[in-house]
């Protein structure tokens, strides 16, 4: 049987009837990349409700690195439904979460003794890292950057950058949140060196806050929701020097570039620093809700007993499922994966480049790759309503794709790295299809103007 069967027109009657109830009983909010309803899942493929079956190169946003019903994952948490199901870290302790807190402990860059605190989300695990900056220094300034996403709470939206759909309207922000313009060579200043970006920092604590106000730095290491920007290699570098020489603790946000994305458990591995916090979700908790926060011993016990937790975190069917996820990643060679994913996306959509103008920027780290579109290579106008018909001609060819970018205008790569090549081109065979239809209509439309 092939991957992509389509059935029915996509979205079928009954993701159809799914959706009106949708719309009666679930708010706006919570968006949708796609009209179709998911009924079940491997690997890396999902079928819908209809019969129809896609290749999945959103794995959830990112949350399905080892694949969707990994085996080992399914047989972990199979046994801890067994024994118990909740009974709160902060009552009743148990094993799985100091197993978790040790794996990432040990996981994570830095050879220093490291502590970790188990919570339900990546924003819960941002909150966290600031509340423990803060303790630990005695600070209360954040500085974070232009093009970040960090979620969606109240402090974790202040440190997000782009307005709509994540702020407008929700202010006013938490306050003592400054920033400044992140290392993006293809948008802020082409040509622009590491040092130059990295010197924005120091030029902050003149123009816009002063150093000993500043509790933490927080910046994700490859910038998710933001379009995948990957900054010059030496900028993080550059950036924890200046920290380290003002007592600024550094975050690095690796919620969507951890546990194995890039080809590293996490990305700040290639860029050889050592945060002195990490926090870390998505496809840490195996396809449960599960986020961390990892650093330096004596910064995670800055904050008295008590002040961190709550009901949930570190559940501990998802620590059973993170277990087995670390696993999995670890077994079967997914990290090296990553880097051939990366490889074979890179050959692809160079290929794309040189074909279509389109294509204003391939680029990425291992599996976490994307292509930025624009509508003129030399002006970059950034091509968003493109990129949203090349996301819907996509899922109406069997693949589910997600954009990305403060412009709108970036289709990116988060397919569950267990995918197998033939998959992985049949996805890619799709995605060249819709780019081409795209591109080549406004070929056709700009010759008959
Ligand atoms: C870098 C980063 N930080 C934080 C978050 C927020 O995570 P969550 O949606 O689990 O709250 C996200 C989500 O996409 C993210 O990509």
């Amino acid at each position: 049987m092939p991957t992509i069967q389509i059935r029915t027109e996509i979205p079928g009657p009954k993701s159809r009837a799914l959706m009106a109830r949708r719309e009666a009983a679930v708010p706006r909010g919570p968006a949708h990349a796609t009209p179709i309803f998911a009924a079940r899942a491997e690997g890396a493929v999902i079928e819908d409700v209809d019969g129809n079956r896609y290749i999945d190169f959103a794995g959830g946003i990112g949350c399905l690195n080892f694949g969707h019903r990994a085996p080992r994952v399914l047989s972990a948490v199979r046994d801890q439904l067994d024994k118990f199901l909740h009974v709160c870290f902060s009552v009743t302790p148990y094993e799985s979460y100091i197993a978790v807190a040790e794996k990432l402990n040990a996981l994570t860059p830095g050879r220093f003794a490291k502590k970790t605190l188990l919570v339900n989300s990546g924003a819960e695990a941002v909150e966290n890292a600031i509340k423990i900056a803060r303790a630990f220094t005695k600070r209360s300034a954040v500085i974070c950057f232009e093009d970040a996403f960090h979620g969606r709470t109240l402090l974790a939206m202040s440190l997000t950058s782009k307005t709509h759909p994540y702020k407008a309207g929700f202010e006013p922000f938490a306050s003592d949140v400054y920033r400044i313009p992140f290392a993006y060579p293809y948008r802020n200043a082409p040509g622009t060196s590491a040092e130059e970006f990295a010197h924005l920092l120091e030029d902050a604590f003149k123009r816009v806050v002063a150093a000993e106000s500043v509790a933490a730095v927080i910046v994700e290491p490859v910038l998710g929701e933001g379009g995948f920007i990957v900054p010059p290699k030496d900028y993080y570098r550059l950036l924890q020097e200046i920290c380290r020489k003002h007592g600024i603790l550094f975050i690095a946000d690796e919620v969507q570039s951890g546990i194995g994305r890039t080809g590293k458990w996490f990305a700040s591995e290639h860029f050889g620093i050592e945060p002195d916090l990490i926090t870390s979700a998505k496809s840490l908790g195996g396809g449960f809700p599960l986020a961390a926060v990892t650093g330096r011993a004596e910064i995670m016990d800055a904050s008295g007993i008590g002040s961190l937790g709550g009901t949930f975190g570190g559940n501990p069917v998802s620590c059973a499922a993170a277990l087995a996820a670390l696993e999995t990643i670890e077994k079967d060679g997914l990290l090296a994966r990553s880097i051939a994913i990366g490889k074979r996306f890179e050959e692809r959509a160079r290929a794309w480049q040189r074909k279509w103008p389109l294509i204003g920027e391939v680029r990425g780290l291992g599996g976490m790759c994307a292509v930025e579109l624009v509508r003129d290579t030399q002006t970059r106008e950034p091509a968003d309503t493109e990129t949203k018909e090349i996301a819907r001609f996509c899922y109406e060819h069997g693949l589910i794709t997600i954009t990305a970018g403060t412009l709108n205008n970036v289709m990116r790569i988060l397919v569950p790295l267990v995918v197998t090549d033939e998959q992985f081109d049949e996805g890619l065979g799709v995605l060249e299809a819709a780019i081409a239809a795209v591109a080549e209509r406004k070929h056709a439309a700009m010759s008959h103007a």
